[in-house]
């Protein structure tokens, strides 16, 4: 899709339909008649996100609700995008959309927000899997402004940039893990380094094993597909030696393993690896902003399967750290990816600040529901501070405490730790928690460390007016934020 800045009055618009937000409390009609008249008859109009096409004999318009002024932010604009496009698709070969003025948002932010938007509304996951699929119409996207401000281009760049690695994670989370397997996903990443100038080093299982990421490969080990743990890095800082690293579950599909899931709504879990289909698209966006910044993205990718050689519930694994760790519940694996993953970023690639994301744990869906991402650490300044960029960028996070308390639910009787949380008065005890110490132990003194559990955000199956049903990309936007420096 093209997409474009216009410097240009709304009378010079001729092609395509004229997209105008309309704020609930604050209307303006532009002079035009039909939309004066459509103000009068529907004086309520401006809901968030409604919408009305209106038809004259030179013009075609669409009013989008854009609600109340004064709660207008990022996300609100990136989202007004969204819908004007989607509403859009299939009507129009383009359209102008008209950037609202007198925001608390920059020129760069509404550009940014925009442009992503626009992106975001036009992804089909449909497309390749629908035999009689209907092509989009609308090739090309123009955001109008009064005048050429310093940032505006930018904005629009950054947006495009962004866009094309959300796009591309929710492709990834919304293939089928018959067609996604850790393989594909390994030839993404190398198209990826290739794409970008990137190094990446794989680990295939034995190699894995041969190093003694046990957790890792235990997982890996109940599946036929190879499983590898793959690392991407930028290094956009020569001077520095500051690293950081951003570590992705990679859970190509989650069964459960001989702890297996039931049935009924198994197949989500095909987004399981959303956590490393992010780290990979923030990591590509930052090499295609040349941001300041060294980074490896650690990705560690295996089915989680019931295979013959699957390991049991009670096998003791050690892990990549050197603790031991009993397998109380093989479902809980992507504590076990992790704490090698993590692991793996500090001891071979010097990373002292760390970033996990990972669809650990269904409690966290229990506690902050689907539209909320779970954060928890081992420094409030650096928490407050992400959870701070994710509030801004329309990427909604919540901290959780990890008190030491919290450390006794994850000990074994037989081993160091166990990847099943105990000992609370209900058998799910603070399930997010646990499963956030777990991959705490493997977290050297000194590392930055913050885990963010995205069960609930990476993908949503009720389709919004400014996104399709599906995975949603979540966390990139953040990343991005935090490394240019919030
Ligand atoms: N991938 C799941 C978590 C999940 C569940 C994500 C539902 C999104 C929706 C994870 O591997 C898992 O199964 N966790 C278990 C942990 C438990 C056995 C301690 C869970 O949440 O039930
Ligand atoms: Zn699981
Ligand atoms: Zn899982």
């Amino acid at each position: 899709m093209k997409i474009q800045l216009g410097i240009k009055p709304l009378s010079e618009i001729k092609d395509g339909y004229l997209v105008l937000p309309v704020f609930e409390d604050d209307k303006k009609d532009y002079g035009v008649a039909i939309i004066k008249s459509f103000f009068s008859e529907y004086p309520k109009f401006g809901k968030l996100f409604e919408t009305q096409i209106l038809y004259s004999s030179n013009s075609k318009i669409l009013l989008i609700g854009a609600g109340e002024k004064q709660k207008f932010d990022f996300a609100t604009l990136q989202n007004l995008s969204g819908t004007a496009v989607r509403k859009l698709l299939r009507k129009t070969k383009s359209l102008s959309f008209l950037l609202p003025k007198d925001t608390k948002l920059s020129e760069e932010e509404k550009t940014y927000a925009a442009s992503l938007g626009a992106e975001i509304g036009a992804y089909d996951p449909t497309k390749d899997y629908k035999s009689k699929h209907e092509p989009s119409m609308l090739t090309s996207v123009e955001f109008l402004a009064d005048r050429a401000e310093r940032g505006l281009q930018e904005g629009l760049k950054k947006g495009q940039i962004i866009a094309e690695s959300v796009n591309l994670t929710r492709r990834l989370g919304d293939m089928p893990a018959n067609l996604m397997t850790p393989t594909y996903m390994l030839n993404v990443a190398k198209k990826i380094a290739k794409e970008n100038k990137l190094k990446i080093s794989v680990l295939d299982e034995k190699q894995a094993k041969k190093k003694g990421m046990g957790a890792f490969t235990g997982v890996a080990q109940g599946s036929d597909e190879p499983s590898f743990m793959i690392a991407l890095e930028y290094t956009g800082d020569i001077k520095s030696k500051d690293k950081w690293a951003f570590v992705g579950k990679g859970i190509t599909f989650d069964t459960g393993g001989l702890s297996i899931k039931p049935s009924a709504s198994m197949n989500e879990m095909k987004y399981d690896m959303t956590g490393a289909a992010a780290v990979m698209g923030a990591i590509s966006a930052i090499a295609k902003l040349n941001l300041k910044a060294n980074i490896v993205a650690v990705m560690a990718v295996t089915e989680n399967l019931p295979g013959g050689r699957a390991q049991r519930p009670g096998d003791i694994v050690k892990t990549y750290s050197g603790k031991f760790a009993e397998v109380l519940d093989t479902d809980a694996e992507g504590r076990l990816v992790l704490i090698d993953a993590v692991s793996y970023a500090q001891k071979d690639f010097k990373a002292k600040k760390v970033i996990d994301l990972a669809t650990l744990t269904g409690a966290i869906i229990v506690s902050l529901g689907d539209h909320i991402t779970g954060v928890f650490g081992n420094n409030p300044a650096f928490t407050g501070k992400l959870v701070m960029i994710g509030g801004k960028f329309g990427e909604k996070m919540w901290e959780l405490p990890m008190y030491e308390e919290f450390n006794e639910m994850i000990k074994s009787d037989m081993a160091d730790i166990t990847n099943l949380g105990h000992g609370g008065s209900h058998k799910s005890a603070a399930g997010s928690i646990t499963g956030a110490k777990f991959i705490e132990a493997g977290i050297e003194e000194g590392t930055d460390w913050i885990h963010l559990d995205i069960a609930g955000t990476a993908w949503d199956m009720k389709p919004k007016p400014y996104r399709g049903a599906g995975a949603t990309g979540v966390g990139i936007k953040t990343l991005v934020q935090l490394i240019q420096g919030g």
